[in-house]
């Protein structure tokens, strides 16, 4: 086991609110155990790039609350190259960095699980993404917070929506994944849910629709998840109104207010928790992979199974959230 005694932690990928509860966690768990812990800016870009200081518990302070992440996060294309990874190696190395807690979703562990191979260097992860599509953990930091903000929009949506007898569709974010879709179309009592983990039949929406309209409702909301098979709000949007021509449409795309905001306690509390299991679990001897919750349980699950072992969507839910819609 390697003798770690100077840590790193960054953000990478997109941000979600929590991660700066994570952060300082991470942080003050760190010097609580005697280690020396430094802050990587700008994700491995910044790593590639040297962004690396020295953080103490006042560099923590006062940020529980805030969303984004003080640490900032990107994107790297460079530490997809060996070239990038290596420089990023010879940073670590000439900080006297001992091993890495990198906090975000499934590019930032593919990135993670290359690294630690390469160059044998010890990397935990935290889950830190907004669409709650990591296996290895029942929520990701971030997801709770997101639902929220969707359903308070929807709320407002369905009251104009209704003073207006119109058909409103959402777009809410989730590229490959409908959890926000799922979690927050049930929370607001949405006709129809439209995610990426199964086939969305056009006809099916406007059979139903051409049934309920204007004899059991007036109004309504479709929740569409951006990665849905028949494309986004637009496109769902269109294909209906050429069918029902009648029925007044109009469409909200949510886009990246879902990723701001102060974090719910919930959010908070998963943060800090997985922050603390990180740092505790690096000097038991994990590393490649995952920090993550399941049944209240913290469990660590590889970087690979992380990524790969795609966590199901409850169909169950979804077929609920049909009844509870007719
Ligand atoms: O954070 C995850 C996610 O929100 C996806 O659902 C979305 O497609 C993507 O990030 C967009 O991120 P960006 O605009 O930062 O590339």
């Amino acid at each position: 086991m390697p003798h770690i005694t100077r840590i790193g932690v960054m953000t990478s990928g997109g941000d979600s609110p929590g991660m700066n509860a994570a952060i300082r966690a991470v942080v003050r768990t760190a010097i609580f155990s005697g280690l020396d812990v430094f802050g990587i800016f700008r994700g491995y870009e910044g790593l590639i790039d040297n962004q690396i200081e020295q953080m103490y518990s006042h560099s923590v302070s006062n940020i529980i609350q805030r969303g984004g992440t003080i640490l900032k996060t990107a994107r790297s294309k460079r530490f997809l190259e060996y070239d990038g990874r290596l420089k990023a190696y010879n940073n670590l190395r000439e900080n006297k960095i001992d091993a890495l807690v990198a906090i975000g979703g499934n590019g930032t562990f593919t990135g993670a699980a290359i690294f630690d191979n390469e160059f044998d260097f010890p990397v935990i992860g935290l889950p830190g993404t907004i669409d709650n599509d990591l296996y290895g953990t029942d929520a990701t930091i971030g997801y709770d917070t997101a639902l929220n903000t969707v359903v308070e929009a929807a709320d407002k949506i369905r009251d104009t929506a209704s003073s207006h007898d119109r058909l409103f569709f959402i777009e809410v974010m989730g590229r490959d994944a409908g959890f926000i879709a799922l979690r927050s179309g049930i929370s607001c009592g949405a006709e129809f849910i439209l995610v990426p983990e199964t086939i969305t039949y056009i006809d099916n929406i406007t059979r139903l629709l051409k049934h309920d309209w204007r004899k059991s409702k007036t109004s309504g909301i479709v929740i569409v998840a951006e990665g849905d098979d028949m494309g986004g709000a637009y496109d769902i949007a269109r294909m209906v109104k050429e069918k029902l021509p009648h029925i007044e449409t109009r469409v909200t795309i949510l886009g990246h207010i879902q990723r701001g905001g102060s974090p719910t306690s919930f959010d908070r509390v998963l943060a800090s928790s997985l922050g603390y299991y990180a740092v505790n679990g690096l000097l038991e001897g994990h590393r490649g992979e995952m920090a993550g919750i399941i049944n209240k349980e913290v469990v660590y699950t590889p970087f690979d199974q992380a990524i790969k072992h795609h966590k199901d969507i409850n169909k169950e839910l979804l077929e609920m959230s049909r009844i509870l819609a007719l």
